[in-house]
């Protein structure tokens, strides 16, 4: 979807909003996967209430990205314009044992900034791609810690009543790979809690849990991650895996050799193949298992 009218183009300016043309979206998701459309970059927060309104007035149909990391973008021309929040500088700042982030500042390196200040607790998580916001949206967790459970506050933004809002830790469910935010809730900051830890001890954690990570998961390879949630007290890659579908393919789309949740764009994958290649896992998977798989990646398609 492109923005051609000038009074909105106007506006954007006057919001400070940075308007790009024609992005593609394969470039800013780590499947590499994802048509063209508007992209609106915002410098601040502050500016939210006044382009959601413009964009309604002018009925823009939006969506809010975060570090695309656990996203299936559709293919060809969008018909949505896309929100990104531009990370500020700085995006952590330190209070003792709370560290304050922007949602736009990238998980690894505010887990590792933390660890070089003695903040530790977050170490499971250091491999995992992303942005802040995004860890916090779905709850991101891996070798038995999740983000939630460092939160004290949340900054965002409520689509449903158009206000930067402000919640406690205790207002907010974390859940497995879910949490009690609305749909177009859009996460702008977070205080976390973290406990204090020697920076050599939490690197030790961090070492282990990234070997872990190298022998158990593609790591140079396009991906979203795990495609499926995990259903209670099972393993969705181990199902996967012993029903002989690694390396099962729909194009370019395949599922990983390494780690069977994993699916990879190994070349030109299109949105549609990978959907084809979830579409028929999952078949496959509820036909000998009788279980239905849960997308755990997030499916922008129109
Ligand atoms: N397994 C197989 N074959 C496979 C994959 C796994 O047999 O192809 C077996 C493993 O050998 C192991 C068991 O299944 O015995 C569990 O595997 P793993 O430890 O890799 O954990 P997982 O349940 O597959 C979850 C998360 C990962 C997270 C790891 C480590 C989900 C859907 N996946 O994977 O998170 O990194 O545990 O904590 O919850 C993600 O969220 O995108 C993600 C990758």
């Amino acid at each position: 979807m492109r923005i051609r009218d000038p009074r909105i183009v106007a506006k954007l300016v006057e919001i400070n909003v940075e308007l790009k043309h024609g992005a593609a979206l394969a470039g800013l998701t780590s499947l590499g996967i994802g048509g063209t459309t508007d992209l609106l970059r915002v410098r601040r927060h502050e500016s939210l209430p006044d382009l959601l309104n413009l964009l309604d007035a002018n009925h823009v149909p939006h969506k809010f990205l975060g570090g695309g990391s656990n996203l299936l973008v559709g293919d060809g021309e969008l018909p949505w314009v896309v929100l990104q929040l531009v990370r500020p500088e700085p995006d952590v700042v330190l209070n003792g044992n709370l560290a304050h982030v922007d949602a736009a500042a990238d998980l690894g390196r505010m887990i590792t900034f933390c660890a070089k200040n003695d903040l530790g607790g977050m170490e499971g998580l250091i491999g995992v791609p992303g942005t802040v916001g995004g860890a916090l949206r779905m709850n991101a967790g891996a070798y038995g810690m999740q983000i939630g459970s460092y939160v004290r506050e949340v900054k965002l933004y409520r689509v449903a009543n158009r206000k930067i809002e402000v919640l406690r830790g205790d207002q907010i469910s974390f859940e497995y790979r879910h949490t009690s935010f609305a749909p177009d809730d859009m996460m702008l900051a977070v205080i976390l809690e973290l406990p204090s830890k020697p920076y050599k001890d939490i690197l030790q954690g961090i070492r282990i849990c990234n070997e872990k990570r190298r022998s158990s998961q593609p790591l140079g390879q396009k991906s979203a991650g795990c495609i499926f949630k995990n259903p209670p007290g099972v393993s969705a890659g181990r199902m996967i895996d012993e029903l002989g579908l690694k390396g099962l393919s729909v194009g370019d789309a395949r599922v990983s050799d390494r780690h069977a949740n994993f699916f990879v764009n190994a070349g030109h994958a299109s949105a549609n193949d990978m959907l084809a290649l979830i579409a028929d896992v999952r078949e496959r998977v509820q036909k000998c298992f009788g279980v239905n798989l849960e997308n755990e990646v997030v499916v922008w398609n129109a």
